[in-house]
């Protein structure tokens, strides 16, 4: 879908699937895109919430206004002046477009927003009419508001997550464009954003979040074998035609269980980037919630988007056990739902695995004996993999690694985080017991203690030695 606004050409690619998508994770649609100065950038993004009267979509734009802040006339013609958005949606709204008609009630509601900003509405019966108008779509379903603050303008919009279609995604996009060309104001002319092409699609938005370096299965200490069957699983998914051309199936279920910290849900996220795949992260409660809401629809929601993927994707179903752990445990009302969402989940898990090759299910859990029965004879779970803890030379190696990610991303010239000769063998022979999220607690703390005594002492601290490690993990492990 392509169209035209304020000179620049807009492309949203496969809008269904973002909408889609968006059901499960933020989507962001609008990386890097550029405007004119004072623009500075700004961001689209699509995400779903529960609110009390039922799931919505989410659409968010954010444009920032660098340099000087505009105006308060300026903010006031985007909602309410003598050009204003609500002047042109109105033009519309008598043409009838009824998506257009629903974001004019979210401007409405920004009215107050700025009014709390101290931006009034034009007073008298005119803006008393236009707030009638307002008031009147209210019933049909979408709720917007516009805000301003530390030089970004924020439009928020919502829309039953049963009524969205691709018309909204494209409602808010113009939205944007004409908040952006107000806030360029008149000097910019007829056509401010002229030439310009912006793609919204969810193939551009950057998998990895820019504060936190994604995860890779080189940063796994120990499992060694381990970490070499999921590359396996890697290639299988990156060789798609070779797959194809011997007739060989992919695993497409995986089921990893075992102790608390042990790493599976980091090496989830590992196999997804390995893969290049998307990552879908379900969380459980919130399935389980909706279910107990009476929406089991919300779990065959889940794969049927999940049908649809056409990009290799990994889901993620975290701390598994949960969903289905009390199946079988008892005969009252709970149980049996809890029961329902097991089988359905059985059934789902067949039919996606059948539907679509691009997707591969990861289950984790901490008491593989509550999923076995329910889930693993199903079949769809083809590859179980126990993750131990780990053993002295995995612990060693765990510290060294941490170590060395710590190294590399706070050491700068002048400032050195570890002493020389820190010995990771004695770690790892010190830290029994102690599982991969043990010894980064023990890192943790000794990050803890140091940096509170750089503030005490305005940077008077020595780097972190054996000593400062072996205390911690001392005191982590307790007496014995
Ligand atoms: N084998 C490992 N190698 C490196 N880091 C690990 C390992 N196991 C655990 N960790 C660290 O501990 C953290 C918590 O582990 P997590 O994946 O949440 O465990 P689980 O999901 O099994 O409970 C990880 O984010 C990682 O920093
Ligand atoms: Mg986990």
């Amino acid at each position: 879908m392509s169209f035209e606004y304020a000179g620049a050409t807009v492309e949203i690619v496969d809008a269904v699937t973002i909408l889609a998508a968006a059901r499960v994770n933020p989507v962001e649609l609008l990386h890097r895109a550029e405007f004119p100065a004072p623009i500075s950038g700004a961001e689209l993004t699509v995400t779903s919430a529960d609110t009390g009267s039922g799931p919505v979509h989410v659409f968010v734009a954010e444009i920032r206004a660098g340099g000087d802040e505009p105006s308060r006339e300026r903010i006031r013609a985007m909602v309410l002046g003598n050009d204003p958005v609500g002047l042109l949606l109105a033009k519309r709204i008598a043409a009838g477009d009824v998506v257009t008609t629903r974001i004019v009630d979210g401007v409405g509601a920004a009215v107050a927003a700025y009014r709390r900003l101290g931006v009034d509405r034009p007073a008298g019966p005119a803006a008393e009419r236009e707030r009638a108008a307002v008031l009147a779509d209210a019933a049909a379903g979408m709720q917007a508001t516009v805000d301003y603050r530390d030089g970004v303008v924020r439009l928020r919009a919502e829309v039953a997550r049963d009524e969205v279609r691709p018309e909204h995604l494209e409602a808010m996009v113009r939205l944007m464009l004409q908040a952006v060309a107000d806030l360029l104001g008149p000097e910019a002319g007829e056509r401010p954003l002229a030439g310009r092409h912006y793609l919204v699609s969810r193939e551009n938005i950057p998998k990895v979040a820019t504060t936190t370096r994604t995860v890779t299965l080189d940063d796994v200490g120990g499992l060694a074998d381990l970490v070499a069957q999921l590359r396996q699983i890697a290639v299988s998914f990156r060789h798609p035609e070779a797959m194809a051309r011997w007739g060989a199936r992919r695993p497409q279920g995986l089921l990893m269980y075992g102790p608390p910290g042990t790493g599976k849900t980091m090496l989830s996220r590992a196999l997804a980037n390995e893969i290049g795949a998307d990552f879908r992260e379900i969380r459980t409660p919130e399935i389980l919630d909706k279910w107990l809401g009476g929406s089991e629809r919300n779990i065959k929601q889940i794969f049927r988007e999940a049908r649809r993927y056409r990009v290799p994707t990994l889901i993620l179903f975290d701390e598994f056990d949960s969903i289905i752990s009390y199946a079988g445990s008892g005969g009252d009302a709970a149980s049996q739902a809890i029961n329902a969402v097991a089988g359905i989940f059985k059934q789902e898990m067949n039919d996606l695995i059948e539907a679509n090759p691009n997707v591969i299910v990861v289950a984790t859990t901490n008491f593989p004996h509550r999923v076995d029965d329910s889930l693993i004879r199903s079949g769809r779970f083809d590859v179980k993999i126990s993750v131990p803890k780990p053993d002295e030379v995995s612990r060693a190696e765990i510290f060294r690694k941490m170590i060395a990610r710590l190294v590399a991303v706070h050491e700068e010239p002048g400032f050195t985080m570890f002493a020389d000769g820190i010995d990771v063998a004695e770690l790892g022979r010190l830290s029994h017991g102690m599982t991969g999220a043990d010894i980064k607690e023990a890192l943790r703390r000794v990050q803890l203690a140091k940096a509170m005594q750089d503030a005490r002492t305005g940077g008077m601290v020595v780097p972190i030695s054996q000593d400062d490690l072996k205390a911690s993990i001392g005191e982590l492990l307790g007496p014995r």
